[in-house]
């Protein structure tokens, strides 16, 4: 694919966006989220070269909520390795984001580190040690040496506001504090968890926050600094395809063929292993809480570029 070609691509994908007029339903669970306007959309796409390609509403800063989950994932895994998964498992859950139902059949082990009860597990991990303010600040450290960018930020009314309005995830970390899988309290596991939600990053930011991702573990194309490990990075690609889009991830798997990683906002990253770092954002959600036209924008280009890791090479 020449430079030429994909920029070409995303100018004509934004262009079709433009014309949709069923969008879907922006998130109104807190107020910063129930004002964004369901017209936006914005896609990024970096190469294994290093070059970017953008259009529409790239630049626009949005709430990237639960995609976040997969760079707490990343650090929890750096910080106490496979030991993590005592405390979470790696399966699909096959129900929404914030179910609590499946935690009592399951002694309280969530079923995998994006859905809600998992991510809250991951941010008590994080926890261990610290104090939330230090593991707040490492976390947007970490963000700011994936993509090399310094202005990326936390945006308090939203980690407040979900604060205010948080008692489902209150419930789910109770109810594991219960089953003694929340190690620390639960309003400092939790002020982790809303804070790491509340990252605002736009489409190109997210997508260079996903290179580490494309390149096997290195922080670019362009480096040999290393994140975490190949084989590492093969898993939480993994992961991403079975559990990032939580009961939407077989049709998302089904439709676009990348690991993604989903979130409330409107965001989604997908990475091409070896090839590319996607980053789309539509707010208005299909109903499984997942971008509608951000899904359908992934699906057209991969249907253009023949990037599906499923597709069979002649
Ligand atoms: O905890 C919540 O419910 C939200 N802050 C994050 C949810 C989210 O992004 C789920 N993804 N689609």
């Amino acid at each position: 694919m020449t430079p030429h070609n994909l920029q070409t691509i995303v100018d004509d994908i934004a262009a079709e966006m433009a014309q949709h007029t069923l969008r879907g339903k922006v998130a109104d669970y807190i107020p910063p989220l129930a004002c964004v306007s369901p017209d936006h959309f914005g896609i990024t796409i970096i190469d294994r070269k290093g070059d970017v390609f953008s259009a529409g509403d790239a630049d626009k800063a949005f709430s990237i909520q639960s995609i976040s989950k997969v760079f707490a994932l990343t650090m929890a895994l750096g910080s106490v390795g496979d030991s993590l998964w005592a405390r979470v498992g790696r399966e699909p859950s096959g129900s929404g984001f914030n179910s609590i139902v499946q935690l009592e059949w399951e002694k309280g082990i969530p079923r995998n580190p994006f859905i809600n009860a998992g991510a809250i597990v991951v941010a008590d991990v994080l926890l261990a040690g610290y104090q939330p303010k230090e593991v707040i600040g490492e976390f947007l450290r970490f963000l700011h040496m994936v993509t090399g960018d310094n202005t990326i930020t936390i945006d308090k009314a939203v980690a407040q506001s979900e604060q205010d309005t948080g008692f489902g995830n209150f419930a789910l970390a109770n109810y594991m504090r219960a089953f003694k899988n929340i190690h620390n309290p639960v309003e400092k596991a939790l002020g982790i968890y809303f804070h790491i939600c509340a990252l605002s990053m736009n489409c190109q930011q997210l997508a260079m926050a996903g290179r580490y991702l494309m390149c096997g573990g290195r922080r670019g194309p362009n480096t040999q600094d290393t994140i975490i490990s190949r084989q590492r990075t093969r898993r939480i690609l993994a992961l991403m395809m079975m559990c990032g889009h939580y009961d939407g991830s077989g049709e998302f798997a089904y439709r676009v063929g990348l690991p993604g990683k989903s979130g409330v906002g409107g965001g989604i990253l997908a990475i091409v292993p070896g090839i590319a770092s996607i980053a789309v954002w539509s707010p208005g959600l299909n109903t499984t809480g997942n971008s509608k036209l951000g899904t359908i924008a992934l699906e057209h280009l991969v249907k253009r570029t023949g990037w599906s890791v499923f597709r069979a090479d002649k």
